[in-house]
């Protein structure tokens, strides 16, 4: 067999892979080097550079071929005899590690810069870490920590005593997410898991019959079972507020967003991987669609859920006073009108994880925010009791609201659940954005007066949020956005109204404020 030699880390390597794999995989699946991160395999995140010959590459665009002979270096290798480099000790005490995904890719970009110019300008340093997206820092921390890597000299972890206030502590989990060693979801799968890929919607809005299955794996040798509505032990239903859960884990006959999931197959990694998903066997009759709150409210639109006249899911009020009459006796008014869009989380890390079963019990390891949330969710769906379901959290690669609720879960504890084999599942960036929540947009309409001093009465705000094809958290948008909309100030006369309306895009969720940001927007503007 072909090999492929190469120094890792000051070590040589041979590797079997074909010439034509992805550095970043050959690392990752084949030496076990899981402080190589991948984001989007695709060049833009950086989160997967490495360097060869002491410069930094993506190497998820980087074909294992190209480094023969070459010296690649990953985080793992910046650490002496467990010694952590001055670069790595500066990253702890700047706290430049927040959820730690980008990190080894920062530290590698940062080091070749050093090796070079140990002394470098701010300016330098930005440029040497422009390749690489941090989702998380704002990157003043980490530009800092490289400034000061040359000079650094105090490793000492914890602060003298009386001087605590104002000093620097390390994160606890700090020198993990330096070295590399911390495991995210997609860094620990079991070698004989089976791979799970998620069948989505290609319409916004269709109907569908999946056909003979039992004949498409005959003709698909590695894919071991395929999953559909059907196969759901307990309840095909998901949400993170009980009363408005709607969501089917797959859709019954009818997708309401483009990329909403219908089936799932799972089978050997490099079949699953491979597959056409132009192979899958469903008919689709597209029906027509909405995709604004306007579109929505019409008499005509499309319903998307029963119950839900007009695709309203759900109304917010706060009011005090008599804001119209306040306004109309307002010495000056200003009305301002908003509008924002989708907004997408774009954490480092895709969804991912894998699921084992235990006899009767179901263990989910995966990248979340809300283990106890996924576990209730797991449950149901599953039709287990709540103390057969075990959420063992990996570290998370960023979430932002978005991992709040669950994604990847349901589909690797069916798979795990039936095949009584480890189930595991990274999303692509596509599938990731495809399907998971993003922020509200929004659409506001809003009046403020004030008096001839300039003393502000009379508050009238109107809100529109799209929350998507499924309720997510847009009860909470709906009802949070009133009672923040007038931002830190008193207000006599005050109304603010909400509305959530369905449309057929992915649903909006949790995103840092859960629809607060949108309704600054406007409010500042007026207020200024
Ligand atoms: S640039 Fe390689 S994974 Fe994003
Ligand atoms: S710390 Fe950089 S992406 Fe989270």
């Amino acid at each position: 067999m072909d090999t492929v030699s190469f120094n890792l880390n000051g070590k040589p390597v041979k590797c079997t892979s074909q010439p034509v794999e992805r550095l970043s995989a050959v690392l990752r699946d084949e030496l076990n080097v899981k402080g190589v991160k991948t984001g989007c395999d695709a060049g833009d995140c950086g989160a997967c550079s490495v360097l060869v010959d002491g410069q930094p590459v993506c190497s998820c665009l980087t074909p294992l071929g190209q480094v023969e002979n070459c010296k690649v270096t990953t985080v793992e290798g910046l650490a002496e005899n467990q010694t952590l480099s001055n670069l790595q000790e500066s990253f702890l005490q700047f706290g430049a590690a927040q959820c730690g995904i980008c990190t080894p890719a920062m530290l590698v970009s940062a080091q070749s810069l050093l090796d070079k110019t140990p002394q470098p300008t701010r300016a330098q340093v930005e440029d040497a870490l422009g390749g690489v997206l941090c989702r998380c820092t704002g990157y003043q921390k980490i530009i800092d920590a490289v400034l000061h890597a040359s000079s650094f000299t105090d490793k000492s972890v914890t602060p003298p005593a009386n001087s605590a206030v104002g000093s620097a502590i390390r994160h606890l989990d700090g020198r993990p997410k330096v070295t590399g060693q911390l495991a995210y979801g997609a860094d620990s799968f079991p070698p004989d898991a089976v791979l799970v890929r998620v069948i989505r919607s290609p319409h916004h809005h269709a109907d569908f019959t999946i056909g003979d299955l039992s004949a498409f794996k005959k003709v698909h040798p590695g894919i071991h079972e395929v999953f559909t509505a059907a196969d759901i032990p307990g309840k095909n239903c998901f949400g993170v507020i009980p009363p408005f859960a709607d969501q089917p884990v797959f859709a019954e006959n009818t997708a309401r967003f483009r990329g909403e999931a219908i089936a799932a197959i799972a089978g050997e990694r490099e079949v699953i991987r491979a597959f056409d998903e132009s192979d899958f066997p469903v008919l689709w009759q597209v029906k027509p669609h909405v995709l604004l709150p306007d579109a929505a409210r019409q008499t005509d639109a499309p319903q998307l859920h029963e119950g839900r006249k007009g695709n309203i899911l759900v109304h917010g009020l706060v009011q005090r006073g008599d804001a119209d009459t306040a306004l109309n006796n307002a010495a000056h008014k200003v009305t301002v009108k908003s509008s924002t869009p989708f907004v997408e989380h774009a954490y480092i890390e895709p969804e991912a994880g894998y699921a084992e079963r235990a006899g009767d019990r179901i263990e989910i390891h995966a990248s979340t925010q809300a283990a106890q949330m996924d576990r209730e969710s797991l449950a149901e769906i599953m039709g287990l009791k709540l103390d057969d379901v075990r959420v063992a959290p990996t570290a998370c690669g960023g979430g932002f609201g978005s991992k709040l609720d669950i994604s990847m879960q349901p589909y690797i504890a069916l798979a795990a659940w039936k095949l009584k084999r480890p189930a595991a599942i990274c999303y692509t960036r596509k599938q990731s954005m495809q399907s998971t929540t993003k922020r509200h947009p929004s659409q506001i309409e809003l009046t403020i007066g004030c008096d001839q001093n300039g003393k502000i009465n009379g508050f009238a705000f109107d809100g529109i949020f799209n929350t998507g094809a499924y309720a997510s958290w847009g009860p909470t948008v709906a009802n949070r956005v009133p009672v923040h909309a007038s931002g830190p100030y008193y207000i006599k006369d005050y109304r603010a109204k909400s509305v959530a309306v369905h449309t057929n895009t992915p649903p909006s969720g949790a995103f840092r404020g859960f629809g607060v940001p949108q309704s600054a927007i406007p409010q500042e503007c007026a207020f200024d």
